[in-house]
């Protein structure tokens, strides 16, 4: 289990007073934000919180329902999942600068009692078997190898009859990826693997395919846009170079380029707990 150099890669000291510089810069009030205020920066994923509103879409939460969302990042969909949709949260991350940040933010849009974030490893998530109805993952699996022992974490934690909601990166068919990426400066902390694979992954550790979605092309289009933003430099204050540094840029360029050349897909899954 070994995950240092995963949390080296996200590492980020002064990330909260960073994020507040830029909500200020964008002209926010930090008295008066609501979490759609802090979608540029939360929703660490292709596609931001669109991915994150059609992935709820998908696994449809209900507001008496417990989510866990394992990798949660800065904690983006927890908050949408608990103030659009009424959900408890439980987010789990290996960084603690981001489970951190999470707090602050969800503390600053008045989501403090809804929402929790606790650094830990998704490979043994510090919650007790049958505790969520719905385990929730976006972006994260890229850095993480033991695939089946994921999925078996999130099938241990998840109540029978309980939905597993995936919106991840996998190995396209286009050759190996060109790093550095968001998620890996070099191949040591990638570990991508196909869309048959991961299918056959989620069926091994005990779940039905409810819903499967190949969204690559439109996770294409949209870096595309990106990446002409920040050609004309018209990036907004809140960019992920917050949390990635200055070569975000050519990370954001390789995206684009793995992405048009098929060496990344992307795909939304639902599945569900037998
Ligand atoms: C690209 S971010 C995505 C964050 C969030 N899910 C989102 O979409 O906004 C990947 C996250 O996965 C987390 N992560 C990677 N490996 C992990 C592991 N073994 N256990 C828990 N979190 C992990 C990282 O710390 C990072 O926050």
């Amino acid at each position: 289990m070994t995950s240092a150099g995963v949390e080296r890669h996200y590492a980020r000291s002064g990330l909260i007073e960073a994020i507040r510089e830029g909500l200020k810069a964008s002209g926010k009030e930090l008295d008066r934000l609501s979490p759609a205020d802090l979608a540029a920066i939360d929703e660490f994923h292709i596609r931001g919180r669109k991915a994150t509103l059609e992935l709820a879409a998908a696994v449809r939460p209900k507001p008496s329902e417990r989510v866990i969302d394992i990798g949660c990042g800065l904690g983006g969909a927890s908050r949408v999942l608990a103030s659009e949709f009424g959900c408890r949260v439980s987010g789990v991350d290996l960084t603690p600068d981001y489970c951190r940040a999470a707090m602050a933010m969800a503390q600053w849009v008045g989501l403090g009692d809804k929402v929790d974030y606790q650094t830990g490893n998704a490979l043994g998530l510090p919650f007790a078997a049958r505790s969520f109805d719905i385990a929730w993952t976006q972006h994260a699996s890229m850095n993480i190898a033991d695939k089946p022992r994921l999925y078996a974490e999130a099938h241990r934690v998840l109540k029978p009859g309980g939905r597993f909601a995936i919106y991840d990166i996998l190995q396209g068919p286009g050759g190996p990826v060109h790093f550095p990426v968001p998620w890996a400066r070099e191949p040591s902390i990638s570990h991508l693997v196909t869309p048959e694979e991961m299918r056959r992954l989620l069926e091994t550790a005990g779940f039905e395919i409810l819903s499967w979605r190949d969204v690559t092309a439109e996770g294409r289009d949209w870096f595309a846009e990106k990446n002409r933003q920040i050609r004309d430099k018209a990036v907004p204050p809140l960019n992920f170079s917050l949390l990635l540094g200055p070569d975000y840029r050519v990370m954001a360029e390789n995206q684009e380029r793995n992405l048009r050349e098929g060496r990344i897909a992307l795909i939304e899954a639902v599945g569900g707990r037998r």
